[in-house]
């Protein structure tokens, strides 16, 4: 498939490459003139492991390249990934979801044939309903528009693109499916990956449990953490004891 990856960040960047190894043609847009220029060279702007291999790899054949330019992408892609930022904001409820706002208003009139949007970055819930309205208001060219949340972890962010242990799509009309068995066909393919087909609001929720339910067992283990110190007890041996019921698990402590 031709697909667009829009931000490329520390989301975006590692998934554009994992994109073009899925066997996809692959543009990247990146806003920022000095990242774009380093990610052409088939170089990461940061260290991500395996991140530089895959560009090395594909970035010489032209399976992926990098531009600044939103036209190039419309053109030349079907489905277009949304990876922009979403900085939480200044008075903490919720995600700044401006340059999430701010990419799909800009694409959405430069389609010039139906295309599929799909959106990783984390957003606040309600902000697809949002989208929905601008695409409805400004893709004339028609655009289905899907929530694939991203689960990945900070410093695996390649491993975890080519190798997810679940997959989320929000769909806003039953015909993006298609498009997102499609572009994951080669993961899908695999055992033991889920796909999970539902609704953006739900997509959105799933996204937000998941990031607080793994902060309450950061935060929860600090708590032991200090409970440990006034019994002289050691946490490391605590948190691997609980972690051994399944129920509970290792991750994330
Ligand atoms: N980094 C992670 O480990 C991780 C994991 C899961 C989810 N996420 C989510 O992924 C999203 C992106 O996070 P990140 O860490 O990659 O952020 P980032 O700040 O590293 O990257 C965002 C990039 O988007 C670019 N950009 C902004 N507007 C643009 C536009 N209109 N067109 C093209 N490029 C544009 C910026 O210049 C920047 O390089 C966030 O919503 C984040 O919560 C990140």
């Amino acid at each position: 498939m031709r697909v667009s990856v829009i931000g490329c960040g520390h989301l975006g960047a590692p998934h554009a490459a994992a994109m073009a190894e899925l066997g996809h043609e692959v543009i990247g847009v990146e806003l920022d003139p000095e990242t774009c220029k380093i990610l052409q060279t088939g170089r990461g702007h940061f260290y991500e492991k395996g991140l530089d291999e895959l560009l090395a790899t594909y970035v010489p054949t032209g399976r992926l390249r990098f531009t600044t330019s939103l036209e190039e992408a419309a053109d030349f892609a079907d489905l277009h990934f949304i990876a922009v930022g979403t900085p939480l904001r200044a008075d903490g409820r919720g995600y700044d979801v401006g340059q999430v706002v701010g990419a799909v208003r800009s694409l959405a009139p430069l389609l010039t044939r139906p295309a599929t949007i799909v959106g990783k970055s984390t957003v606040t819930v309600g902000t697809v309903a949002r989208l929905q309205e601008i695409l409805t208001e400004h893709a004339a060219a028609g655009a289905n528009l899907v929530w694939n949340p991203e689960f990945l972890r900070e410093g695996h962010a390649v491993e975890d693109s080519l190798y997810p242990d679940r997959i989320v799509a929000g769909l806003t009309s039953p015909e993006a499916e298609k498009a997102i068995r499609e572009v994951y066909a080669p993961i899908l393919a695999r055992d033991g990956v889920e796909l999970i087909v539902t609704d953006p609001a739900t997509a959105e929720v799933l996204k937000s449990a998941a990031n607080t339910f793994l902060a309450t067992k950061i935060s929860f283990i600090n708590a032991m953490a200090e409970v440990c110190e006034i019994a002289g007890a050691d946490v490391s041996t605590v948190a691997y004891g609980i972690g051994l019921d399944p129920r509970i698990g290792h991750g994330g402590m």
